[in-house]
């Protein structure tokens, strides 16, 4: 098969990439002529893990390519992926499909044989109608279906995602569509992946309450956590107790200082226009936005309040470990520890902090901050040392080490990633999320 993946950011790399690992012929197209300079080079735009050596053996092997050139990147192409970005748009939350639709057109524009155009960028039910229309408009002769396949991937877990999915979802409203989607996804097939045909509009709307959902589960265990810290319950044993039982699933329900990232705050934003634009309000996820907005600062107040309280608080010195919304990836958007480290610095407090991949991008939003090269020099002359993000380079700080470069044995771990009687023993006052 050969495919034409347009926009190479994220979701389009990855799943570029991994297609021609599978066998598949696969260009990747993008109109950032230093992006595809770049990437010719071998570099990656983003932290993946996995991704580079990916990248490396697929171009090496003759089946992976790059182009600026979007004609060109779709000559002969079976199926021609969208997978440019969809932001939220500034002031009303609404995914911005201004790319996506300049893309379909372009594609219309240029097509020089019968394609599937699949629709992988995360869009509001009806573009896929709209993108057709698009396509269709341009006057093409060639026979089109429009597809929609959203993307399960997390950050950071991406190519082991793409390989081993839980499920493939396809919203295709002809056999042409379905025909080639179940060949560009054969090999997955083979390794018993299953596959869930939908209309479309029902597979753009699962996308949106799949990332709901998640952000719901976590949401409500946030909330479990601040009780079990009034009742002196343990969140963690909450999250176990309810976990086995297969109704509900263990996954996702680790309390911590509310969900981040690219993909759950613009998404349930997303749903919410959608919802209220049909007339058919989301209260749960409505709540769900508002209790994570809040939640973010909250964390910081907790800070705050471990250093004694407002008046305590200034002047003194907080050393964060951790800036990415999660682990193994250098992304910042939405982190909490944007909030986190806010909160801190109106409250006063002088605010250092160190991220294994992170600093690049958290420089520009947290501009104040000391960014240090290295967890300890974060941590020298703290008041308090605060995990944010669960890098496993926290996992196993050397403890009196801290004790002896911080002001005082206080650490605020926002992940539980320490057990409270072992950083007893240690010496520490220690304070996490739920475990009262
Ligand atoms: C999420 C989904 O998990 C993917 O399936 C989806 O494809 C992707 O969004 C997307 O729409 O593109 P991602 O944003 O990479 O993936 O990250 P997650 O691993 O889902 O984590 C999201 C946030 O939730 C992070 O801030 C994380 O720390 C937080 N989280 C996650 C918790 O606080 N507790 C948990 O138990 C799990």
């Amino acid at each position: 098969m050969k495919i034409a993946m347009v926009g190479s950011g994220y979701v389009g790399l990855v799943s570029g990439a991994c297609f021609a690992d599978f066998g598949h012929e696969v260009v990747c197209i993008d109109k950032d002529q230093a992006k595809i300079d770049r990437l010719h080079a071998g570099v990656m735009p983003i932290y993946e893990p996995g991704l580079e050596a990916l990248v490396e053996t697929n171009v090496k092997g003759g089946r992976l390519s790059f182009t600026t050139s979007l004609a060109d990147g779709i000559s002969g192409a079976d199926a021609i992926f969208i997978a440019v970005g969809t932001p939220s748009r500034r002031g009303d939350g609404h995914a911005d499909l201004t790319f996506v639709y300049e893309v379909a057109r372009e594609v219309g524009e240029n097509l020089a044989g019968d394609a599937v155009i699949v629709t992988k960028s995360t869009v509001p039910v009806g573009t896929g109608d709209e993108v057709e229309r698009i396509i269709r408009d341009t006057g093409t002769r060639h026979r089109i279906s429009v597809v929609s396949n959203p993307e399960f991937l997390r950050e950071g877990a991406a190519i082991g995602d793409f390989k081993r999915p839980d499920r493939i979802v396809i919203g295709a409203e002809d056999d042409f569509g379905r025909e080639v989607m179940r060949e560009v996804y054969r090999p997955l097939y083979l390794n018993e992946s299953p596959i869930l045909f939908t209309s479309r509009r029902t597979s753009e709307l699962i996308k949106y309450a799949a990332n709901a959902f998640l952000a719901t589960k976590i949401t409500f265990i946030n909330e479990m956590a601040d009780l079990c810290e009034k009742v002196g319950a343990n969140v963690q044993d909450v999250s176990r107790g309810i976990g086995m039982d297969n109704r509900i699933g263990s996954k996702f329900l680790h309390a911590g200082p509310g969900y981040g990232g690219s993909c759950f705050p613009k998404d349930t934003l997303a749903l919410l226009k959608t919802a209220e634009d049909y007339d058919s309000p989301t209260r749960i996820v409505e709540a769900v936005v508002k209790v994570n907005d809040s939640r973010k600062r909250a964390m910081g107040r907790k800070v705050v309040d471990a250093l004694g309280g407002v008046d305590a608080a200034r002047g003194k010195k907080a050393a964060l470990l951790g800036l990415t919304f999660k682990p193994n990836t250098d992304d910042m958007r939405d982190s909490p520890a944007i909030a986190v480290a806010q909160t801190l610095m109106d409250a006063g407090v002088a605010v250092a902090a160190y991220d294994p991949e992170g600093m690049e991008q958290a420089r520009p939003l947290l501009p104040e901050v000391t960014m240090c090269d290295d967890p300890y020099a974060a941590i020298a002359g703290a008041d308090v040392v605060v995990i944010v993000t669960e890098w496993d380079a926290f996992r196993a700080l050397d403890l009196k080490r801290v004790k002896e470069l911080a002001n005082a044995p206080l650490l605020v771990d926002l992940r539980n990633i320490y057990n409270p009687d072992d950083m007893a023993a240690a010496g520490f006052t220690y304070l996490s999320v739920g475990r009262g």
